[in-house]
């Protein structure tokens, strides 16, 4: 652990702890101690110095505690390395990066901002600081390719499953692998993966999940209010986000080790909203509308056109016709 690291651990958003007293602590001199925290602070890192008090971190800032993640850890393999940055184009192009030399299975890397945030289709993930939980994990899955298809849907159910427990909470998952909670849009999921074709098998996997953790209104730009929420936003509770990282670790290393049972499809359709709801999707690459009427064992959408031909969608999108009752999740 960094001197950096050191001084965050003894922080918190209360009460301010003295330059001498840190520098005590830790065994490092005041100076040394005053210049790292205006390096943190450089950093994003939110502490507030007040004279003759010291330093305290800004209320309600949520520090990504490495330490706390690891002691709430019950994984074999993921979370053996964990890289907290404070920012970072891309959580993903990081583990992408990561992937090119030797990497262990199971890194996890998380920022506290993201500069790029890549969102499904191209587009953007609005990745702020202190309001998100920015989270891939880097994996050499033993499995087949035509397995692979299914590690987005299975890590929908893990990362569904993590919010429910702790916000008390039923959060819903929109084919493919958006969760909503309250009608709106919670959280992203982005897997990519790098197949080498000589032995057609996985390099590797990354999973990227973003999830809104804290207050939207004063996080995100106005035309996304309607459309997306957080966790603190629909139960009121401020869910630390080192302990969010921990319990999908453990949730999702539960799930894809479960994977090729095909257990989690039974939790993906049932807290599936998409069901019964007029969906537009691609067809022959034309938008055309039909009814999503179920999701089958390999976690593609099933829709039936008015002419009466079905579709098995493995990949792509499907949009929620407005106006239905209950449109949204
Ligand atoms: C989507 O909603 O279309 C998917 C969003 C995925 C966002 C996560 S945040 C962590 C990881 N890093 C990224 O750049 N994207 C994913």
């Amino acid at each position: 652990m960094t001197n950096k690291d050191k001084i965050c651990q003894q922080l918190n958003d209360k009460e301010f702890i003295t330059g001498t007293v840190l520098a005590e602590r830790l065994g490092i001199t005041r100076s040394f101690v005053s210049k790292s925290v205006k390096e943190l602070q450089a950093d994003g890192v939110q502490i507030i110095t007040k004279r003759q008090h010291g330093y305290k971190f800004a209320e309600g800032y949520d520090y990504l505690n490495k330490k706390v993640i690891k002691e709430n850890l019950k994984t074999k393999y993921i979370g053996s390395d964990i890289i907290i940055l404070n920012s970072v184009e891309s959580t993903n192009n990081y583990a992408k990066q990561l992937a090119k030399s030797e990497f262990t299975n199971g890194t996890i890397i998380i920022s506290d901002n993201q500069t790029g945030g890549k969102g499904r289709m191209g587009r953007r993930f609005f990745s702020p600081h202190n309001f998100g939980l920015y989270y891939s994990v880097l994996l050499k899955p033993d499995i087949s390719i035509e397995l692979s298809q299914y590690i987005t849907a299975c890590a929908a159910v893990a990362t569904a499953e993590t919010i429910d427990k702790l916000g008390d909470t039923e959060t819903q998952i929109k084919w493919v692998n958006d969760i909503y909670l309250g009608g709106k849009k919670l959280v992203g999921i982005l897997t990519e993966a790098s197949i080498g074709f000589e032995e057609c098998s996985l390099d590797y996997v990354v999973i990227g999940i973003g999830i809104n953790v804290f207050n939207v209104k004063k996080n995100l730009p106005r035309e996304l209010f309607n459309v997306a929420t957080s966790i603190e936003d629909e139960t009121g509770k401020r869910i630390s986000r080192s302990i969010l990282a921990a319990e999908l670790s453990n949730n999702l290393e539960k799930r894809l080790d479960n994977m090729t049972t095909g257990e989690f499809i039974e939790t993906y359709r049932a807290k599936s909203c998409i069901m019964g709801k007029k969906v537009a999707v691609s067809r022959n690459g034309k938008e055309v509308i039909g009814t999503a009427i179920d999701i089958d064992d390999k976690a593609s959408l099933v829709v039936q056109f008015d002419d009466g031909e079905i579709l098995h969608l493995n990949s792509g999108e499907a949009r929620i016709i407005p106006g239905q009752i209950s449109t949204f999740c």
